[in-house]
């Protein structure tokens, strides 16, 4: 779905609401929102707009579609393009009569659909339509590096081989297996053989596989925050999880017991609340794991984006053959690629190929091919380190501004990954929510993310994704979350 809030302050000066709904496309919503924006007088006379592609960018439309627009709007009098001076609003109070359509343009390209996990993944939907979407858990969809990952498919799909678009290894192609177990020993200090890699289509279906396919059994640790679409996911599965308690130092080690075979962690980074797992559970975590048949599953879903301190690394580095360690580019590039990776302890490589089956479950060859030439040819790692350096420029911004507007409030998680926990006063969460939604933010209480059975101490909060506004709407969407603080 394309963005309907623009504000296009920096471009031009002035906010300015776009509504990208009704009927007829998305050349035809543009067209209409800008033509009712110069007619009602919103955008005055002679100012400038902004140049195609970072209009395109900012909405998520094809280039073509706001060329398209600006053209119909110049034809019919509205705006003004000149050589030099870029397309403006005409100086005139009433257009002039139409000069015939614009000439026709090849359609726009479909867009991705959006991850199959998100949708459930969010505990609540306050706006179907947000003005301000806050919610966790995806990066700005404006920024995937189009032009560098299509780069990196067309050398992908030319070297590869023909074997390559026959039936393959149920791993994964061995071109991103190997790309991977590079990257990530560098960048995250896990152990990884390529061998031992299984490619899967994100975390969630790694827990899939692990839990839907009998790789392991429950009874599952869990930690007491955590996402709510992977508990229902392992509940359809027949797991039984036990909640851990959380607090500064992650989540509490010392309450597992014998009971449990495995346990799901999210060291780098707890999930939302996030803290980091300290050093001394690290190792409790490895050390419980190897004292008997047990596992741990890592789940690394945005380890590369630590702002304050050096990169933590994985805790599979600990104890590789008793750690099944799991990512994604769900974070780094986006959730709609659907590609994800484990690297498994050699002795569950066979059960989960069994588990994958003969060939339903596999990630697609062209993408698999793309990311791996994308990792080899470094436009991961620039891509993760500019996104790292603008989410910790909004991380900043945010930072100051609660300083400033609301100092009452104190925000945990910030040292990485996309969100931030907003501590509020006890008993204020479902009130902030609901001024939330009356301005038109989408964001999630802490509480929603809170296991049923966790005997956790209340906590109001709410967990704010500051990454998937494009950076025009950023200012905006900051604003409006601190007027719904409670003072
Ligand atoms: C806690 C957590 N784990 C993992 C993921 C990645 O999930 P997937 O790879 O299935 O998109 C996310 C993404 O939102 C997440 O929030």
């Amino acid at each position: 779905m394309p963005e309907t809030w623009v504000n296009l302050a920096e471009r031009i000066g002035a906010d300015l609401h776009l509504d990208l709904t009704g009927p007829g496309g998305r050349r035809a919503a543009l067209t209409r929102a800008l033509r009712g924006a110069v007619r009602s007088g919103r955008l005055a006379p002679g100012t400038r707009l902004p140049p195609y592609r970072s209009l395109a960018a900012d909405l998520g439309l094809a280039r073509n579609t706001v060329a398209d627009a600006y053209a119909e709007l110049v034809a019919e009098g509205w705006l003004t393009a000149r050589q030099g001076s870029g397309t403006r609003v005409a100086h005139r109070a009433e257009p002039a009569p139409p000069r015939g359509p614009a000439p026709p343009r090849p359609p726009a390209p479909p867009r991705a659909p959006s991850a199959p996990g998100r949708a459930a993944a969010a505990p609540a939907r306050r706006a179907d339509r947000p003005v301000h979407d806050l919610r966790q858990g995806q990066p700005d969809p404006s920024s995937f590096p189009r032009s560098a990952w299509l780069a990196s498919a067309r050398r992908a799909v030319t070297a590869a081989p023909n074997d390559a678009f026959g039936p393959g290894d149920p791993r994964g192609r061995p071109e991103l297996r190997h790309a991977l177990a590079e990257y990530l020993a560098r960048t995250r200090g896990v152990r990884a053989d390529p061998e031992a890699i299984v490619v899967c289509s994100g975390f969630a279906h790694a827990l899939r596989l692990l839990f839907g396919g009998g790789v392991l059994r429950g009874p599952l640790a869990v930690e007491g925050y955590g996402l709510p679409f992977h508990r229902e996911l392992l509940a359809r599965a027949g797991v039984r999880t036990r909640p851990l308690g959380v607090d500064a130092d992650g989540a509490r080690i010392d309450e597992l017991s014998d009971r449990e075979r495995a346990v799901l962690l999210t060291p780098a980074h707890q999930f939302p609340t996030g803290g980091p797992l300290s050093a001394h559970r690290r190792t409790a975590a490895a050390g419980w794991a190897c004292s008997a048949d047990r596992i741990v599953i890592e789940d690394d879903y945005d380890g590369e984006f630590r702002y304050d301190r050096r990169p933590i690394g994985a805790l599979q580095g600990l104890a590789p053959d008793r750690v099944v360690y799991a990512g994604s580019v769900s974070k780094s590039l986006s959730p709609a690629v659907r590609l994800g990776w484990m690297v498994l302890p050699g002795h569950l490589v066979d059960a989960v190929l069994a588990a994958k089956g003969e060939r339903e479950a596999w990630a697609g060859v062209l993408d698999q091919l793309t990311l791996a030439d994308f990792l080899r040819c470094g436009s991961y790692d620039r891509h993760v380190r500019r996104m790292r350096q603008r989410y910790r420029a909004r991380r900043d911004r945010f930072v100051t501004a609660l300083a400033e507007r609301a100092p009452h409030v104190h925000a945990t998680g910030i040292a990485a990954g996309l969100h931030a926990v907003l501590r509020l006063p006890p008993g204020t969460e479902q009130a902030a929510l609901d001024a939330a939604a009356r301005a038109g933010i989408a964001l999630d209480g802490l509480s929603a993310f809170c296991h049923p059975g966790a005997s956790l101490p209340p906590e109001d909060g709410l967990v704010v994704g500051y990454a998937t506004p494009p950076d025009h709407a950023f200012g905006a969407a900051l604003d409006a979350v601190l007027r719904v603080l409670p003072s």
